[in-house]
């Protein structure tokens, strides 16, 4: 069987180490896999460093996209996916997620009828102002095989009238959907037995003295308010709670930061030592991060869940989450960009005691689940 996998973003190249190394360790002899880079993540801190350090393969073909709008960004890797599919004549075609590499990728399949599997498939904010919510919805539904990470993301499917397929091969017009787990558990069980060893991000770092932050959510970054609202309590944590601020700054984020925070705020941050501002980090520099810091405060989707898989709290910097068992479960606590609420949160999560962390994101094994349910539907005869 032949596979093209479609990534682009930051996390769908870390989602992809999953699947290829299922298919190098399990499945070599069934799966072949082309992997095409949409170029969506260029500066080598956002895509190089992970194939790298993740094992993952080369992709066949880079596309090159990078930046742009919404509309000219998806066109282009519409073009570049349409042509690899009419040479390579897959018999699926994997996606991960919600970023526009995503549903580019769905889109130029499901015109030329290959089969997509959507990795990460069910979740839901309920606020279409999110691109990503538009991107997995399009998504799921042009879909062949849907995995979803977690249970409320099934049930999201189910509500939105999926029924389970009936004929032997999955197509988009009898879609089977799956609770398989969730692929970047597989990783972070993987890969966090070496990230000390082999990363020095926390030599300056005491164990459970700081809290890990990242902010790059386009509603964060672009509305001058809600960015200077998220600094102002980082800004607070750091000095009124004498507690390091360690913040890997995606580019989009980093772009803006002097142009959109206050004077006196950009000082303030800029001039705090214990303000620690970083590039991005690599895939093991954050999972060693993420294993130490006393707490996690995050716009991600990835980053909510690791702080989860290493049994840390975390204060979500958005209104909502398509991750709704850790707020259930109380680690977590949706704090949007309200100063106020953040810093409550931070402390309400600090004095919780007995946070209870249960295995609800599968047990490692998703990717090896995916490439078996992939050959049941699409092995060629
Ligand atoms: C994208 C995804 C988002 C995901 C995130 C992961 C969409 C709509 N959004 O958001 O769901 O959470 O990736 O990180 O697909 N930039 C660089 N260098 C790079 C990449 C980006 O400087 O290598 C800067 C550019 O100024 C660019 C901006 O970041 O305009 C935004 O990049 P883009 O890929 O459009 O969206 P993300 O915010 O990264
Ligand atoms: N990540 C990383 N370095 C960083 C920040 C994040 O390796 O500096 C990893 C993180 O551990 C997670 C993934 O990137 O696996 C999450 O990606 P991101 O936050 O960019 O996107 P999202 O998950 O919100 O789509």
């Amino acid at each position: 069987m032949k596979i093209v996998t479609i990534i682009g973003a930051r996390p769908q190249i870390i989602k992809a180490a999953a699947l290829s190394r299922a298919i190098r360790e399990k499945f070599s002899d069934t799966i072949t896999e082309v992997i095409v880079h949409t170029g969506q993540h260029y500066d080598d801190n956002m895509s190089q460093v992970f194939f790298d350090e993740l094992e993952i393969p080369q992709p066949q073909l880079n596309l090159n996209v990078g930046s742009g709008t919404h509309g000219k960004q998806t066109a282009q890797m519409m073009e570049g996916i349409e042509e690899v599919l009419m040479k390579e004549k897959p018999d699926a075609l994997v996606v991960y997620g919600d970023t526009n590499s995503t549903l580019a990728g769905a889109l130029a399949a499901s015109k030329l009828h290959v089969p997509v599997v959507h990795i990460e498939a069910g979740l839901r904010s309920f606020n279409r102002s999110m691109p990503e919510e538009v991107n997995r919805i399009v998504c799921d539904h042009l879909s062949a095989l849907l995995f979803s990470p977690t249970k409320a993301g099934y049930h999201n499917l189910v509500d939105e009238g999926f029924k389970q397929g009936e004929k032997a091969k999955a197509s988009a017009d009898n879609p089977y959907f799956y609770h398989c787990g969730d692929v970047m558990y597989d990783n972070s069980i993987y890969f966090s037995r070496i990230a000390e060893a082999k990363t020095e991000v926390l030599k300056d770092l005491e164990k459970e003295k700081f809290v890990l932050v990242t902010i790059h959510r386009n509603n964060n970054t672009d509305d001058p308010e809600r960015l200077n609202a998220l600094f102002s309590a980082l800004n607070r944590i750091a000095t009124n709670e004498k507690m390091k601020v360690v913040l890997p700054l995606h580019p989009r984020t980093s772009k803006l930061l002097a142009g959109t925070l206050s004077p006196e705020l950009y000082s303030a941050v800029k001039g705090n030592p214990l303000f620690k501002i970083l590039p991005p980090v690599s895939f093991l520099e954050m999972i060693a991060l993420e294993k130490n810091a006393r707490l996690v405060m995050t716009d991600s989707g990835g980053v909510q869940k690791e702080a989860f898989f290493f049994s840390k709290p975390c204060v979500i910097l958005r209104s909502e989450t398509e991750w709704v068992e850790l707020v259930e479960q109380g680690t977590a606590i949706i704090a949007d960009a309200d100063e106020e609420k953040i810093v409550a949160a931070y402390k309400a999560l600090l004095s919780k005691k007995n946070m209870k962390f249960p295995p609800l994101f599968g047990d490692g094994k998703a990717a090896e689940f995916i490439c078996g349910e992939m050959l049941k539907h699409f092995k060629p005869a």
